[in-house]
């Protein structure tokens, strides 16, 4: 949700900048701008579109500026336009602000703003609103008045703010939105994420909540809310530059769908020993621990969300425990069953959406015990949770997740298989049946994205419908709905997932002559269960797709089409059926000239609520 960068050192800022914001383009990418300290003063370039336009807008300026801050936008207050995207200046133009997150009293301050200073605004944006009460409140000193600023402002951002009075700083700010100092030999920077500043440094400080930080060419200095200074322990960032680049593939997406084996593969080998004994590893769940808890509630979104369906299944089967999953927008809204005895488990790729953390503070306060399964270290949910179960699919950075779930998925089994072992309900054959089913995913996964072609092949045939029903039952009904999202994120192809067994109930209504209906049988006790439903949506003329086991042959009786996964346990399927969903979903929406890692309207993390 926005990509904030600022660069202060010896180098060309406008490079380094506009560099590290194509870094951040997964956050946002409806605009983008930048501004540099050049000629005494703050030079401002912005423009709707991507950073490719930016580009091209500045490309005869021959800029030589050493400091600024730039920004890459995903509109919250007003569309998307050259004059609403950051970033915003005060009235002279001396301060400029970019802003991720939202000002939730922008109007009060802005009444205020126009009453009582004379303010002109000129776009829509609650950033504006930053950028004039900076210029309000400052004298002598920028920090100063950003404190003023910021006290006066209620919501959850990160900014980052130049001013050609004091054109030796960058002063930034995080309250509940991701931001990072990097520091470099002679240079320092800030950005939303790591990925923007890679090629250039590997030390940095994770700024807290409420901090701010004051960036000089040599000197990073990290203040809390009472201004005091704090020091910071430096994270070392170890993970290799190349990982968030695209290899040779044409789309991070697809890159990443490659990568399943090689993530799943890290997130069991980081929690299993030699005998297959699952390591916690500093995560404190003992025996006491799990026999007190009398219900589990997994929260999170998207994607992650439907991780938790799976989750849900896993857990209530193996652990024998009460689970609740819901998205993290509803949870809090509705004075949910939650106290000491609750184990909260949020789940977040990136770890920093606002409706998750929002969701998990509520649970926290109440008194349950967090567990998060986060991919990002660092990372709002990550820091804020009494553990962690860190997934190891390496950065995401195509806006549709594909191995964050699987490894998130993975993480339910372990988490699901520890809780019954260390409850002593789980038969060692099973328990050993488990890990050994769970290390042979990522050879067999390959199997599956060696058949890459022939699923090419079908979304060739498929790829102009304008409406897809998914289906399935038990733990495939959770597939169908990520295969169902994957779907609609990237190709705005109309789709659908259900219980199969709920079609009959009103669903069924809008199959017709001809409507794809995607149906996921990969459950041997529900596998006639399914083919009775894929019965019923043929007789009213549905095409299907029937996706099944390898031994599972009779769905070629019901289907028009079959994709065929390898032979699994039931309850590790999920492991192996996203993954055609997920090649279909990224062919069809290519064939159909989609922008596929940048869908509309969306951004990888979403830190507004
Ligand atoms: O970073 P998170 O896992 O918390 O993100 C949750 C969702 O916003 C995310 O999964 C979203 O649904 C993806 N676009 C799905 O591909």
């Amino acid at each position: 949700m926005c990509g904030i960068v600022g660069y202060i050192g010896d180098g060309n800022a406008t490079e380094i900048i506009i560099d590290g914001l194509k870094k951040l383009e997964y956050r946002g990418y409806d605009s983008s701008g930048i501004a540099v300290y050049e000629d005494h003063k703050i030079l401002v370039e912005k423009v709707k579109g991507r950073i490719a336009n930016l580009e091209e807008k500045i490309k005869d300026k021959k800029f030589t500026s050493h400091v600024g801050i730039g920004h890459t936008r995903w509109a919250t207050h007003g569309a998307p336009s050259d004059v609403n995207s950051h970033p915003h200046s005060n009235m002279d133009n001396s301060i400029a602000v970019v802003h991720n997150g939202i000002i939730e009293n922008y109007i009060e301050l802005k009444e205020w703003l126009i009453k009582n200073h004379n303010i002109v605004f000129r776009s829509e944006t609650d950033t504006e609103v930053i950028a004039h009460l900076i210029s309000v409140f400052y004298e002598d000193d920028l920090t100063d008045a950003v404190y003023k600023a910021v006290e006066k402002m209620r919501g959850a951002y990160a900014i980052g703010v130049v001013s050609a009075n004091e054109p030796d700083k960058i002063v930034a700010v995080r309250r509940d939105a991701p931001l990072i100092a990097g520091l470099g030999d002679g240079c320092n920077f800030i950005a939303s994420d790591i990925p923007a500043l890679l090629k250039h440094v590997r030390k940095i400080y994770l700024i807290e909540n409420n901090e701010t930080v004051v960036l000089t060419k040599n000197d990073v200095k990290i203040y809390n809310a009472d201004r005091e200074e704090v020091k910071r322990d430096v994270f070392n960032v170890t993970w290799d530059a190349d990982a968030a680049e695209k290899e040779g593939y044409d789309h991070f997406m697809l890159k990443e769908i490659h990568e399943q084996p090689k993530g799943i593969s890290e997130t069991l080998n980081r929690r299993l020993d030699e005998d297959g004994m699952i390591k916690l590893d500093g995560i404190k769940l003992s025996k006491n621990d799990l026999e007190k808890f009398n219900k589990v509630y997994i929260v999170a979104c998207g994607t992650a969300y439907h991780a938790g369906l799976v989750g849900k299944f896993i857990i209530e089967k193996l652990a024998k425990i009460p689970v609740e999953v819901d998205v993290a927008s509803e949870f809090r809204y509705r004075d949910p069953f939650v106290d000491e005895n609750t184990l909260f488990i949020a789940i977040s790729q990136s770890g920093e959406t606002l409706d998750t953390l929002a969701a998990l503070r509520e649970a926290k306060s109440k008194g349950a015990r967090i567990l998060s399964v986060v991919n990002v270290v660092g990372s709002s949910v990550a820091r804020e949770s009494d553990d962690v179960f860190y997934t190891w699919a390496g950065p995401e950075i195509a806006v549709a997740s594909t191995k964050a779930y699987t490894t998130q998925l993975v993480c339910m089994y372990l988490i699901a298989l520890y809780m019954a072992k260390t409850k002593e309900i789980i038969e060692k054959e099973l328990y050993d049946k488990y890990i050994e089913e769970l290390k042979e995913i990522p050879e067999k996964l390959n199997t599956i994205l060696n058949k890459e072609q022939d699923i090419y092949e079908m979304a060739k045939d498929l790829y102009k419908r304008e409406q897809v029903f998914f289906i399935g039952r038990g733990p495939d009904a959770g597939v169908s709905y990520e295969g169902s999202l994957k779907l609609k994120e990237i190709s705005y192809i109309n789709s659908f997932a259900i219980a199969a067994g709920e079609l009959k109930h009103g669903t069924i209504a809008l199959i017709e002559q001809g409507t794809l209906v995607i149906a996921l049988a990969t459950q041997d006790k529900l596998f006639e269960k399914m083919l009775s439903n894929i019965q019923e949506v043929k007789a009213r003329g549905a095409y299907v797709i029937g996706l099944a086991k390898e031994n599972n042959k009779d769905i070629e009786t019901q289907s028009d089409r079959v994709i065929y996964i390898p032979q699994c346990m039931d309850e590790v399927s999920p492991l192996l059926s996203v993954v055609p969903l997920q090649i279909l979903a990224y062919y069809i929406s290519k064939l159909r000239g989609c922008d596929i890692d940048k869908p509309k309207n969306l951004a990888k993390s979403v830190t507004v609520e």
